[in-house]
């Protein structure tokens, strides 16, 4: 399966949804996550991120962000159509420390 990683967060660029085939995705406040049991790892995704926050799970270090996108996506509303990204997406881009910014 693929994740959604820190990047997301505090940017939401969503171009990802428009190409998921299976509508995968599910939206929270300040970034999406994927549904791992209803992604079917066709990567296509990946490329569209802007922020370059997708990754395949078979990468090191993924095992927060399959937890982290498991959980949410059992909690959040399915996201298929893009949006505007969040108004502060090019100043978060990058920076380090969102998951706990965000997220404690
Ligand atoms: Fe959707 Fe494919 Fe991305 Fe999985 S890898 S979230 S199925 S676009
Ligand atoms: Fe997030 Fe990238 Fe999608 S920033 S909303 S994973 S396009």
């Amino acid at each position: 399966t693929y994740v959604v990683t820190e990047n997301c967060i505090g940017c939401k660029y969503t171009d990802c949804v428009e190409v998921c085939p299976v509508d995968c995705f599910y939206e929270g406040e300040n970034t999406l996550v994927i549904h791992p049991d209803e992604c079917i790892d066709c990567g296509v995704c990946e490329p569209e991120c802007p922020a370059d926050a997708i990754r395949p799970d078979t990468e090191p270090g993924m095992e927060q962000w399959v937890e982290f996108n498991r959980k949410f996506s059992e909690q959040w509303p399915v996201i298929v159509t893009k949006k505007d990204p969040l108004p502060e997406a090019e100043e978060r881009d990058g920076e380090e420390g969102k998951m706990e910014k965000y997220f404690s």
